[in-house]
């Protein structure tokens, strides 16, 4: 077992277990670990670590570096206090809470941008990188498991890695990844991806044996994704959907296999994916950060013919489907660093379709995915800017309300822009789609309200749009007015008007 998962023989008395491991995280250092989306993250070590600092009750701080959000780590380490500056995606709610309570530091990044930022210098030095594995090669270098995230550069950049071997990862996965490191700028080649199926690296992470300081061997499970099945209004948007591709495809402007297709993790991207499956659509192809389970089901359906990622983020289930049937899928599919999965040169060069969820948004386009009220973290843009920005097709879906009616997720102009108005093509909620595509800003505005809001907000944005406009304007607004529909609902809970607004109409 230890010589097929150590192939350096040096390296197999490096053994050591987590407890041991742990200890060599000290207050003050920077941690760069595996992990993208509750995949491939490591587990053992810092888990080790949250039950020193418990027992002992010392004072510890660490830099928390990741590829995106960790499973129950990031909860286990947040109820310890352990972290001091956290990047570049999270997804716990109490971590969250942390976060905009202003005891965790948080840098909310594209997620593209990380190894950059790194190479680069601006996040200083990383003093240990933890990283999941299949399996060492030969020559030190690491097979990761679920996810690569941003682990390549971790590894290149780090002082020391410690190296977690997860024995319930099937072998087999060797072979599934593809590590490439762009060089350093300003003399960088071109990154050879021309189609989704390419392969331009290695299938490990390279890794100077020597820096290998430890490696531990773990039985720890990735924390299953939790999909909310598609409710009656996530099915609508999910149809809306397909209905413009197929209209697409008639007006010439789409391939009958569509383009390349990136999916946000959440309901209704999942949702579109399953409707792809019984739909006419064949032989697609993806080009995505995170494979959810809907990208296998149409694998068993037989509708795709290559998928690309930097992470699986699998039901229970779903994990033990692909695990037990690994064949069946590894010639169709390839996991990335996440700087090449959402890298913008190779998004724009595929033309891909971005499909990405909104938490609110603005008559003219402008898109909030990650600040409540303009001022509360929810999770962090993660990739949808990579995408969005450079996509061939960038679309936005939300529900037209939220908190029971209280919240319109339709407003007159965002609290927080992730997605200005010139990266939005189309808009979706389950009152209907927007496509804004070659429409100037009053045209946006109209179609924005008249498809997208809900009815209970519908008067009030058109009584604002023909106020602002009287007064002129490339894009009119009244910016005494702009937020008010926010500051109403941090007053009394409601963005609703005590009095309809049909006065304000006429
Ligand atoms: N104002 C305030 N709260 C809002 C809101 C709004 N306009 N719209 C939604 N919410 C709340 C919901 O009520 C819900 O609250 P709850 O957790 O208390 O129930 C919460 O936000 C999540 O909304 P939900 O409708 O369940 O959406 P989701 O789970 O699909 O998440 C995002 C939506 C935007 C938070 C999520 O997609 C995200 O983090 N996106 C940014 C990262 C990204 O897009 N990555 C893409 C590549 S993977």
């Amino acid at each position: 077992m230890l010589e097929q998962r150590i192939r350096h023989t040096d390296l197999r008395a490096r053994v050591v277990t987590a407890e041991e491991a742990q200890e060599w995280i000290h207050d003050g250092m920077t941690v760069a670990v595996s992990g993208f989306t509750k995949s491939g993250d490591a587990k053992a070590v810092l888990q080790a670590l949250a039950k020193r600092v418990r027992q002992s009750g010392e004072q510890l701080k660490i830099n928390l570096y990741s590829g995106a959000s960790l499973g129950e780590t990031d909860a286990i380490l947040n109820a310890q206090h352990v972290v001091s500056c956290r990047l570049p995606y999270q997804s716990d709610p109490l971590l969250r809470k942390s976060i905009n309570q202003g005891e965790v530091q948080y840098m909310d990044q594209h997620l593209s941008q990380t190894a950059e930022f790194l190479r680069s210098g601006y996040l200083g030095d990383v003093d240990l990188a933890i990283i999941e594995a299949t399996a060492i090669t030969d020559d030190g270098g690491i097979i990761p498991t679920t996810s690569v995230g941003n682990s390549p550069v971790f590894v290149h950049q780090a002082k020391r890695v410690i190296v977690e071997i997860n024995l319930n990862t099937p072998i087999e996965f060797e072979g599934l990844h593809d590590i490439y490191l762009p060089a350093e700028r300003p003399n960088r080649m071109p990154i050879p991806i021309t189609h989704v199926a390419d392969r331009i690296g290695t299938t490990y992470i390279p890794c100077d044996p020597e820096k290998i300081v430890g490696i531990v061997l773990s039985t720890c499970s990735d924390t299953p994704s939790n999909i909310v099945p598609a409710d009656r209004d996530t099915q609508r948007m999910a149809d809306f959907i397909l209905d413009f591709f197929h209209h697409e495809v008639r007006y010439g402007r789409l391939p009958r296999n569509l383009a390349p297709l990136q999916s946000g993790v959440g309901s209704v991207s999942n949702a579109v994916l399953s409707g792809l499956a019984t739909s006419s659509f064949g032989n697609l192809e993806i080009y995505t950060e995170v494979m959810q389970d809907a990208v296998f089901e149409l694998f068993d359906s037989g509708k795709v013919a290559f998928a690309s990622a930097s992470s699986f983020t699998l039901s229970k289930d779903m994990t033990q489907h692909v695990n037990s049937s690994l064949s069946r899928y590894r010639d169709q599919l390839v996991l990335r660093p996440q700087e090449i999965s959402n890298h913008p040169e190779v998004v724009r060069r595929l033309g891909v379709i971005a499909m990405n969820t909104a938490l609110e948004l603005d008559i003219y386009g402008n898109v909030n995915s990650t600040h409540v009220s303009g001022t509360y973290m929810m999770n962090g843009i993660g990739g949808s800017g990579d995408f969005a920005r450079n996509a061939g097709l960038t679309i936005f879906v939300t529900k037209s309300t939220a908190k029971d009616g209280r919240i319109s997720s339709v407003v007159p102009f965002v609290s927080h822009v992730d997605h200005t108005e010139h990266d939005v093509d189309v808009l979706v909620t389950e009152r209907g789609i927007a496509d804004l595509r070659g429409l100037t800003p009053r045209e946006r505005a109209k179609t924005v309200i008249e498809n997208l809001a809900h009815p209970s907000y519908k008067d009030e944005l058109l009584s604002y749009v023909k106020r602002a406009t009287s007064s002129g304007g490339h894009t009119p607004h009244i910016l005494d007015e702009a937020f008010a529909w926010h500051t109403r609902f941090k007053e009394t809970g409601d963005m609703r008007e005590a009095e309809p607004i049909a006065k304000a109409i006429i």
